[in-house]
C-alpha cells in the first residue's frame, strides 16, 4: 500500500469512528470534548455533523486556521493534565463523547499522554458516554467497544462508560 493509500486510510477510519461515536451519544446529554485541535481538523468535522452541541477544545499551543479555532469560552490551551484538572468539577459525569486525538508519533510521550488522559477522564465522563482515541487509554470500568466495520484493528480505540 502507498504512503498515500495509507494516510487517506488512517483518516477515513477517524472519520468513521468519530461518524459513530457521534450517532452512539445521539441520546446521551451533554458536551463533548475534543482532545487536541492540531490543524482542526476533527473539529471542524464534529462541529459540521452536531451542529447543536457543545464542543470544547483542549490544546496544548493554538495553531488551526482561525476558522477552525473555537472562540474563548470553548477553548482550554495549556497542557492536557493542567486543563483536564481545572475542569474536573465544572465537567463532573457530564462529557458525552471524547475524541483523544493527542498522538505525537513519539512512542514514549504518546504512553505518558494516555496515561495522563485515563487518570482524568473517568471523572468527566457523563453514564454512557463515549471515548474514542488514537491511542489505547488504561480505563478499567470502561466498556471497550469494537470498531466500526472496515476499521483496521488498533487502528483507533473506542470505549463507552457505564450506565450509572
Ligand atoms: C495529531 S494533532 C491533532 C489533530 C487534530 N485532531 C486535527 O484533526 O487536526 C495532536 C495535537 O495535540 C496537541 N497535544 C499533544 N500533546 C498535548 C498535551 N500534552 N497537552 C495539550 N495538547 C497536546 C498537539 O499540540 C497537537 O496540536
Amino acid at each position: 500500500m502507498s504512503r498515500l493509500d495509507s494516510f487517506l486510510r488512517r483518516l477515513q477510519a477517524q472519520r468513521d469512528c468519530l461518524n459513530w461515536a457521534v450517532d452512539m451519544v445521539a441520546k446521551v446529554p451533554g458536551p463533548l470534548f475534543e482532545l487536541g485541535l492540531g490543524n482542526g481538523r476533527t473539529y471542524d468535522h464534529l462541529r459540521s455533523i452536531c451542529p447543536d452541541r457543545e464542543i470544547f477544545v483542549f490544546e496544548r499551543s493554538v495553531s488551526a486556521h482561525p476558522d477552525c479555532v473555537p472562540d474563548a469560552a470553548h477553548l482550554f490551551e495549556g497542557l492536557i493534565d493542567d486543563t483536564l484538572d481545572a475542569v474536573q468539577d465544572r465537567f463532573a459525569a457530564s462529557v458525552s463523547m471524547a475524541h483523544v486525538d493527542l498522538g505525537s508519533g513519539h512512542p514514549d510521550i504518546d504512553t505518558k499522554t494516555a496515561a495522563t488522559v485515563s487518570a482524568r477522564l473517568p471523572a468527566l465522563m457523563a453514564p454512557g458516554g463515549v471515548i474514542i482515541s488514537d491511542q489505547e487509554l488504561n480505563l478499567p470500568e470502561a466498556e471497550a467497544l469494537p470498531l466500526p466495520a472496515g476499521v483496521q484493528e488498533r487502528r483507533y480505540f473506542m470505549y463507552r462508560w457505564p450506565q450509572a
